[in-house]
């Protein structure tokens, strides 16, 4: 009764709950789409709940996204809600360590090392990590078997990343040392750690250890390349870096391009090897999808499968609708926040955002929308063609120009409008994309070449999701059965 007596008729409603401090954290955390889906229901697509003694204000749609992800800089601030985890881990002076001003240079930087070119070097280079690996893995051994995928999609991950965009050498430290060290670095990423950054425990002491260590050996890296002519046209986004200028004419020092090597590849990990792994459930559960894969290839490329190239992945429609489908059902982001810097009122409504709140956007409730995607929960790539049964309405409406926009790396689609935004929208988009769908698809193309998987039990399921890290993923052990396509 109490929160419904003192209730501002200026803020949204706020989610019942009974203790003040837990709040709706528990309900939350637990399962983030199922809470925003029911409490959507109850209250409409902008109410507030308490999260860990917070008022945190969800504003959920198309509307809610543009809202909170293309708010004004005076507005809406996205660094003091994630430097406590970042700055320990990625290092001092990047991302969300600096002015907002300063990162857009940085993912300019970054973003500019992303070329067509540059990606038509990036798929041989994953191409030839997928299949060695699988040529190496013992749990691969033989003409079938059972195996708990996702470890194993994080490790293609993180080889398959560090070769293309900080080049080989760094890639070989990953045999050694990087791959413990990243382990250690990761933990900073735990939900705890938003309370509890600072703390001496243990794994923060192994956290703050891992980093010192994982910059040096970039710094290191960085020394020994500096006017190597052999490296000359490398194109990998270290290299690029080292290259690089900030407005101000100051050369970007070392220390932060270490940063920023790692601030990308904990960035592109987590999202990128959710995203695989869960294509690879999915594909369990759809034996009949992935012999379609592979049919496309043979039918696109020739029967005898010639090494990919980044043009072949062009010809495989299908491929690309696989990690589109999978981000829709599977955004491995499912809150985006963002710190209320000054009263924000909410168009068409009596609603005025205070400043003590925190926003949250989750594109995910959009993307699953039965106004925009006919069957919703259901996993169908084939509703990314034009005339198929469930095609969502973007799709049909994309004659209409999308408004961009530049926030100083490079115009970016607004994305407001769009219910499918799995790689966010606003200043803080992502930079990725582009890399991810590069990576991914060529992950997915060369997996379908040596392998047809199925679920254990023979049947269609799918294993639920585990939300207890900062990005879901499949609930583990997730085992599919695999057998080698050589076999038959
Ligand atoms: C930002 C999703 C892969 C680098 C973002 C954001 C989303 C996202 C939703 C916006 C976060 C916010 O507004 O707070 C994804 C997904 C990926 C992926 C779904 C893969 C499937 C990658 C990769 C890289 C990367 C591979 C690096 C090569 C970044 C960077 C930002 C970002 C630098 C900017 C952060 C900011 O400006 O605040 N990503 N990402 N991402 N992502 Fe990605």
């Amino acid at each position: 009764l109490s929160q419904i007596i003192r209730r501002n008729p200026n803020e949204p409603p706020l989610v019942f709950h009974w203790f003040p401090l837990i709040g709706s954290t528990i309900t939350y955390g637990m399962d983030p789409p199922r809470f925003f889906k029911e409490n959507r229901e109850k209250y409409g697509d902008c109410f507030t709940f308490i999260l860990l003694g917070k008022k945190t204000t969800v504003y959920l749609g198309t509307q809610g996204n543009d809202f909170i992800l293309n708010g004004k800089i005076r507005d809406v601030n996205a660094e003091e809600i994630y430097t406590v985890l970042t700055t320990p881990v990625f290092g001092k002076d990047v991302v969300y360590d600096c002015p907002n001003a300063k990162l857009m240079e940085q993912k300019k930087f970054m973003k500019i090392a992303l070329t067509t070119e540059a990606f038509r070097t990036y798929v041989p280079i994953i191409s030839d990590e997928v299949t060695t690996y699988f040529k190496r893995s013992t749990d691969f051994k033989g003409k079938s078997g059972i195996v708990d995928i996702p470890p194993k999609m994080a490790e293609i991950t993180i080889f398959t990343a560090s070769h293309a965009l900080q080049g080989k050498e760094i890639r070989d430290k990953f045999d050694e040392s990087l791959a413990a060290l990243y382990h250690d670095l990761d933990m900073g990423f735990s939900p705890i750690n938003f309370s509890l950054h600072w703390a001496p425990l243990p794994w923060n002491n192994r956290r703050d250890h891992a980093q010192r260590t994982v910059a040096k050996i970039y710094m290191d890296t960085i020394k020994s390349r500096r006017g190597r002519e052999d490296e000359a046209g490398s194109q990998d986004i270290m290299w690029h870096l080292m290259n690089s200028e900030y407005k101000n004419g100051v050369k970007v020092p070392d220390h932060e391009i270490a940063h920023m090597m790692i601030a990308l590849l904990m960035a592109g990990q987590h999202s990128s090897s959710s995203t695989s792994s869960w294509i690879m459930v999915r594909l369990a559960s759809r034996p009949d999808i992935m012999e379609e894969l592979y049919q496309e290839q043979v039918k696109a490329l020739g029967a005898d499968l010639p090494p990919l190239t980044y043009e072949d992945l062009a010809k495989l429609p299908l491929n690309q609708a696989i990690v589109k489908e999978t981000l829709r059902l599977h955004a491995p982001i499912h809150s985006i926040m963002r710190a209320v810097k000054s009263p924000m009122p909410v168009p068409g409504t009596k609603y005025v955002i205070p400043t003590n709140h925190v926003l949250l956007a989750a594109p995910g409730v959009s993307a699953s929308d039965p106004q925009y995607f006919p069957q919703p929960d259901l996993w169908e790539p084939h509703r990314w063609e034009k005339d198929h049964p469930l095609t969502p309405t973007i799709v049909r409406n994309e004659q209409e120009e999308e408004e961009k926009i530049d926030y100083g790396y490079g115009l970016v689609s607004k994305g407001a409008g769009s219910p499918y935004i799995p790689f966010g929208a606003g200043r803080h988009r992502c930079i990725g994309e582009q890399f991810a769908n590069v990576q991914l698809q060529t992950i997915v193309a060369e997996i379908v070449r040596l392998f047809k998987f199925r679920n254990v039990d023979g049947s269609n399921d799918v294993i639920g999701t585990d939300y207890a890290s900062l990005f879901s993923r499949p609930l583990e052990p997730a085992k599919i059965y695999w057998e080698r396509r050589e076999a038959n």
